[in-house]
């Protein structure tokens, strides 16, 4: 992998994350490592990391790191962070508790280069928007099966595209010609589907059609909707968790749970009397979330679109 990745916010997320020595830390998204270098500065040699992804390309660069800088404290795990409850038992015991939880959701821009997917419209590559090889629910068999109502779904609800139901009208077409097998073909059934004069000024005309598939392809909401609690569960009383999200799907899911483990009542707000005996279990730290700075957007456009959210455990 070529590290071109740029890490998003990271004094931001490092900073709020209250990082001490001898910390215990999980970074559930690894990716080039950009967080979880930052994290074992300052958890020194007493702490410990545990870092997760589910691409098998940054876990074999970041295990060449590892061995090359005797990372002792560094502990690599190839899976999902909706299963990171079973991943802490599995390295550590079912009684362990984390000073700090990160996730930086969505791709790294390794992937998004990486010729051998096309997380890009501009790539020859095989349809293929797996974050994991392993995973069985692949962008191709998403696309060239689905009917032509799940796809509008899918490209509606997950790309909040107006078009919806012409890109998927014209996917079911263009199938029956001739399975669609790169992410170029897809991308000009796209650019056909949608008229030129609604095409968008800053981002490829593809850009919303092709996030969806790729948060279908890789089930990327149910995962956050899953580990959420787990990472909550997982903290030590002042511990804190960080999300950040790359589009309002992810954030508006991190938000509303946040918001609601903050509240000793989640009742119905008409109820007479409180029958839920829900207690707060976190304190947000920033209702608004915290945005890229001028200085870093200017370096890395990618962060336009990043949203911090962080909290503590009470
Ligand atoms: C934005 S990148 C993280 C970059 C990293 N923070 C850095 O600074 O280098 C997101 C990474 O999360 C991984 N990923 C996405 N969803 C995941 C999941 N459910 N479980 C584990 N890893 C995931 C992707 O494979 C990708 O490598």
């Amino acid at each position: 992998m070529s590290n071109i990745h740029i890490p998003v916010m990271l004094e931001e997320v490092i900073d709020n994350l209250q990082v001490k020595k001898g910390d215990f830390c999980i970074d559930g998204t690894l990716g080039a490592m950009g967080y979880t270098k930052e994290l074992l500065k300052k958890v020194g040699k007493e702490g410990k990391v545990l870092s997760l992804d589910l691409d098998e390309k940054a876990i074999a660069e970041a295990n060449k790191i590892k061995k090359e800088k005797s990372l002792d404290n560094l502990i690599i795990e190839h899976s999902n962070f909706k299963n990171i409850k079973e991943v802490v038992v599995k390295h550590f015991s079912l009684q362990q508790k984390f000073n700090c939880i990160v996730v930086d959701l969505g791709l790294s821009s390794d992937q998004l280069y990486d010729e051998d997917r096309s997380f890009s419209f501009k790539n020859d590559a095989p349809l293929d928007m797996a974050f994991s090889r392993e995973e069985l629910n692949d962008t191709e068999r998403i696309v060239n099966t689905y009917s032509q109502s799940e796809l509008e779904r899918i490209i509606k609800d997950y790309g909040e595209e107006r078009f919806a139901k012409a890109i998927s009208n014209n996917i079911v077409k263009e199938r029956k010609e001739e399975a669609i097998k790169t992410g170029k073909r897809l991308q000009e059934i796209i650019a056909k589907s949608v008229p030129k004069r609604f095409w968008p000024k800053n981002i490829n005309v593809a850009t919303k059609t092709f996030q969806a598939l790729r948060i279908a392809t890789n089930e990327e909401l149910q995962n956050i909707e899953e580990f959420l609690p787990q990472a909550i569960e997982l903290l030590k009383p002042q511990g804190r968790l960080a999300v950040v999200s790359f589009h309002s799907l992810e954030d508006r899911i991190v938000k509303h749970y946040f918001k609601k483990e903050a509240k000793d009542c989640i009742c119905p707000p008409k109820a007479p009397i409180c029958v839920c005996e829900h207690k707060a279990n976190i304190k947000i730290l920033n209702p608004k979330g915290i945005t890229a700075s001028e200085e870093e957007l200017e370096r890395n456009p990618r962060a336009r679109s990043a949203r911090l959210r962080v909290v503590q455990k009470i």
